[in-house]
């Protein structure tokens, strides 16, 4: 007895210093609508399992960061160090991997249901906004996580990624910059990144979610909808005043907390689970784009993005890359400002539930799509494909090895000849008709358009005899392409043609 009364003394002395349970107390036995107690409460536990999952993202996330290095040269290796020398080390790097998919399939269904709900209606316009806020502030951690992982992905990834962002009008070039530490993927992008992904977007994150459960609490949590019942600004508080009034409403603690509790630990299990039967996610291979086995694959939340980008005639994808964002984001944040009031209950808005399927049906298909179909750039059979006889028959010596060097860098992964190889890039067959010497050079130290840079992977004379191969590549009876140069045609680029032993 003295013992639990001592415990109590020494409770009630912080009590009386923190003020703990006088703050807390309200807020976990905040009234909700008592109609949360009927089966359709279920539905109303994903908010705080993506809460609990983000948690959990914190706390294996600061641990990885202990071992994880955010430098080009040895990130690779810490995460290769961490899967196979560190105690546990996979196990902590495969629960951060699943619980960032949980977390967002999770925040993905909690949209759902908010917006099939309704509950995105008046009074609650900022807590959806805020929402929106949170889904891209998940996103962008996936996305950026998955940069961290360093691997030929990645890497693949935001070469094509930053290609696509240098599209942007006028400010492009700063943004790619901005984002890569420099025109093209360097030591410099993966410490972006790693503060993207540990200081910039969880600052935002934990901002939003603030204010995002500051107004959950004092907006109170929506009541299922029913059918006929329209949301009118003019009457809704106070008939939801009524709904939670003493007597008729339920206190969150201990009733629908318990139902939250309940799916939060069995999704916990459930990832603990997964990554103890799968593992962690690589890294695959090691980041260079002279391998030539690499298929670079996003993470699959990130595939129907790159099948629609892959898919799109090569005219519109600017178009896309460009207006489509703009779309998604201005017509999920203005959502609620346009529908914020009228019918709650999805039987009633057939629109809504049709706009629902259709996007989950999009989704799966360009998934599907980009799993399948050869997206470029793809990277597997085409590199092996020798370069086609009628190509080699008529080539110099040093054009030879221009083709060999095509061959081993697996340019084929994205270019073809004579109609064999990747989509991504024009086929090369007769590209010494269109492109002297020096726009060559240029394409291929520089990259551009969304053809990776290869400076920094070619000696000098590789550049001259792939130059040299790739000025060969055109009809036979048809001359070289004379492209007239501004001032003496001896600029940069051009010269290094002409370097090497
Ligand atoms: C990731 C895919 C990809 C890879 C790998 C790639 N390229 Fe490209 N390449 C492209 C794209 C896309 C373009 C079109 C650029 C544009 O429209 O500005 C292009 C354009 C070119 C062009 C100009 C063609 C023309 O007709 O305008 C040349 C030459 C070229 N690439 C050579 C190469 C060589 C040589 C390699 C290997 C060292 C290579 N590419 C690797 C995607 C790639």
């Amino acid at each position: 007895m003295h013992v639990l009364k001592g415990i109590k003394n020494v409770l009630m002395w912080f009590e009386h210093r923190l003020v703990l349970r006088e703050t807390f107390w309200p807020i976990v036995r905040h009234p909700v609508p008592r109609s949360l107690r009927r089966k359709v409460g279920w539905m109303y536990v994903l908010g705080s399992t993506a809460m609990t999952l983000l948690f959990l993202q914190v706390a294996t996330g600061i641990a990885l960061s202990m071992v994880y290095v955010p430098s080009a040269g040895e990130a690779y290796e810490s995460l290769n160090y961490l899967n196979f020398q560190v105690p546990l080390g996979w196990l902590l790097r495969a629960i951060h991997n699943w619980s960032a998919t949980m977390m967002l399939i999770v925040v993905v269904l909690h949209m759902t249901q908010v917006f099939l709900a309704g509950a995105y209606k008046y009074p609650r316009e900022l807590t959806w906004m805020l929402g929106v806020v949170l889904f891209f502030c998940t996103v962008g951690m996936a996305f950026t996580g998955q940069v961290l992982r360093w691997d030929a992905d990645s890497y693949w990834g935001l070469g094509v990624g930053a290609a696509m962002i240098g599209r942007i009008p006028y400010i492009g070039p700063a943004l790619v910059d901005l984002m890569m530490g420099g025109p093209m993927v360097g030591g410099e992008t993966l410490s972006r990144f790693f503060a993207l992904h540990v200081y910039i977007i969880p600052g935002i994150l934990f901002a939003a979610l603030g204010a995002h459960l500051y107004l959950v609490v004092r907006k109170g949590i929506s009541e299922p909808p029913e059918v006929g019942n329209e949301v009118d600004p003019e009457t809704y508080e106070e008939e939801y005043e009524k709904l939670i009034a003493d007597g008729e409403g339920d206190p969150f603690f201990p009733g629908p907390m318990a139902r939250d509790a309940f799916f939060i630990g069995f999704t916990l299990l459930f990832v603990l689970a997964i990554a103890v039967v799968f593992g962690p996610d690589g890294p695959g291979l090691s980041p260079d784009p002279a391998n030539v086995a690499v298929e670079p694959v996003p993470d699959w939340y990130f595939l129907s993005l790159f099948a629609v980008l892959a898919l799109s005639p090569r005219s519109l994808e600017t178009y896309i890359i460009l207006i489509g964002p703009i779309i998604v984001v201005g017509v999920l944040f203005m959502l609620p400002i346009f529908a914020g009031r009228g019918e709650r209950h999805p039987f009633r808005r057939p629109v809504a539930v049709l706009s629902v399927v259709f996007i989950f049906l999009a989704l799966s298909v360009l998934t599907w799509l980009g799993v399948t179909e050869p997206w470029s750039p793809h990277m597997n059979a085409w590199t092996g494909d020798a370069v086609p006889v009628n190509i080699v028959k008529r080539l110099s010596p040093t054009e030879m090895q221009g083709a060999v060097v095509l061959q081993l860098k697996a340019c084929r992964n994205c270019h073809a000849l004579d109609g064999i190889g990747g989509k991504r890039g024009p086929d090369l067959t007769h590209v010494g008709s269109r492109l002297d010497r020096p726009a060559l050079v240029r394409q291929v130290v520089q990259g551009g358009g969304n053809m990776p840079a290869y400076g920094k992977q070619l000696t000098g004379a590789q550049i001259t005899a792939l130059v040299d191969f790739l000025h060969a590549c055109r009809p036979e009876n048809r001359p070289p392409a004379v492209v007239p140069t501004p001032g003496d045609g001896v600029e940069g680029p051009g010269k290094l043609s002409r370097a090497g032993p």
